[in-house]
């Protein structure tokens, strides 16, 4: 292939560089494009043709159905590695040795207190407040404990704000679901497993002795890893946008948490959960939804279904849809509502219209059954998301900050009225 892309404009051509990735992804570097032909720029709502940086942490074939952190395939760090390694692997580049691993871990526990007066805030807010929105405002009033920026140039700095977050979300997620369950607030112990301290932080009662259910421990870590990193995704180009205009990690996170509440992003694990009970409450109606999906008068889309990058399969929703089966196998539970998700997938994978626009079940058409067998309200699934997306999040904010990428600002055409003379407002 050459390695420039020629424009025509009327009268003018211009000539734009190929940039090639490392699996030969092509992309045309219009940097030049602007100042050249003198104001024409190039639109694409939903930025479906566009890249907006360079990045070497995960590399995704919607296609193919692939999906790799750092090089390693999803399928493979499922099922051989711990979300903790993989958090390290997808921030730092590298898969930790065992004392990286220990150290790390060690770093995260003890940056893991939250200020205390954090709890006054979480009382504040009422009981019927989304679990979302509480851990995004509170990620976000966290800056407020702690230094508000960190210096980039320093890579102990960061090394701090990268465990300290680490210690301190989870905290946080598990507060968010006691707070809605008026249950008092946990810190676990320093002695657990980071998944296991979560458990104990989110499940144990004050009365009662707690102890993990291992079955659970490893499908919740499963869970985290397969959520770890997407590439530039809604929520991931908020954190790397906010970013770019130097505000701190943690404001940027927050901003991230917030992008990932949306039904169309990772709030569809709880649509999803929500549309399955509807379903089982209406006979099992499967088909009523499915014509429902497919109806253009109606706004009804099948939840978990479709995906912007992948047009074949989702890679993590095979391991998922495995893994729906074990833990309630394991866990000695039948869901009706599995049976309805399995029924809908069949029925939407035989349907012209979901064949024809490649709609197939992602991440989300049976994480929530699983969080759901675990004992997780609903309203929690789309922050157990978020804890498994932050290392994503700060890979991706390091990378940007590191390769001190400029602040993130796109353009637009104008479309609105021209130059009016203002009316005063007797004259209106
Ligand atoms: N149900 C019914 N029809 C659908 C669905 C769906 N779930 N998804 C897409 N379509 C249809 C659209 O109506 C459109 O049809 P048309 O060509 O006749 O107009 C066509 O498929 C293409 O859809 P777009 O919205 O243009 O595709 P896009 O790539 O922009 O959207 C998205 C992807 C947002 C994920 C979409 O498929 C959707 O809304 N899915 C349901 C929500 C969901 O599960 N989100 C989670 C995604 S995974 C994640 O974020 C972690």
């Amino acid at each position: 292939m050459a390695d420039l892309a020629k424009l025509q404009i009327g009268e003018n051509s211009y000539e734009f560089p190929l940039i090639k990735g490392s699996e030969n992804e092509v992309a045309i570097d219009i940097k030049t494009l602007r100042v050249t032909s003198k104001g024409v720029i190039t639109i694409d709502p939903g930025y479906k043709n566009t890249g907006a940086c360079k990045s070497s942490i995960t590399f995704l074939d919607g296609e193919k159905g692939i999906l790799r952190y750092r090089g390693y395939s999803i399928e493979d760090l499922a099922e051989k590695a711990q979300f903790l390694e993989v958090a390290f692997l997808l921030i730092f580049g590298e898969l930790p040795t065992k004392d990286q691993l220990t150290q790390f871990h060690e770093d995260i526990k003890d940056n893991a207190i939250v200020d205390d007066d954090v709890r006054k805030i979480i009382d504040a807010f009422p009981k019927s407040a989304h679990p979302m929105g509480i851990l995004s405002s509170l990620t976000s009033a966290l800056t407020a404990f702690n230094p508000s920026s960190v210096n980039v140039d320093s890579e102990e700095e960061m090394y701090k704000a990268i465990v300290k977050i680490m210690g301190k979300l989870p905290v946080l997620v598990a507060w968010v679901m006691r707070k809605v369950q008026g249950l008092p607030l946990n810190y676990g112990s320093k002695s657990l497993g980071y998944v296991e301290n979560l458990m104990t932080m989110m499940f144990a009662k004050p009365n009662e002795e707690y102890t993990v259910n291992s079955i659970v421990k490893d499908a919740l870590d499963k869970l985290f890893i397969l959520h770890a990193d997407h590439e530039q995704n809604c929520s991931t180009s908020t954190v790397r946008i906010v970013g770019s205009s130097h505000a701190g990690l943690f404001a940027s996170l927050s901003s991230g948490i917030s992008a990932l509440w949306g039904p169309l992003h990772g709030g569809a694990n709880q649509a999803v959960l929500e549309m399955l009970e509807a379903i089982k409450e209406d006979d099992g109606d499967t088909k009523k939804y499915m014509a429902k999906a497919k109806d253009k008068n109606d706004s009804f889309r099948l939840m978990g279904f479709g995906h912007r990058v992948y047009k074949n399969f989702d890679p993590r929703a095979k391991i998922i849809k495995l893994a729906a089966d074990q833990v309630l196998n394991d866990l000695g539970i039948s869901d009706p509502i599995l049976d309805i998700a399995k029924a809908l997938e069949q029925e939407a994978l035989n349907d012209p219209y979901f064949v024809e626009r490649k709609l197939y079940p992602n991440v989300d058409f049976y994480s929530g059954i699983i969080y759901r067998a675990m004992g997780i309200p609903v309203e929690m699934f789309t922050v157990m998301f978020a804890l498994g997306r932050l290392p994503g999040w700060i890979a991706q904010w390091r990378e940007m900050r590191l390769g001190k990428e400029p602040i993130g600002r796109p353009r637009q055409i104008y479309v609105g009225q021209t130059y009016r003379k203002f009316k005063n407002i007797s004259q209106r």
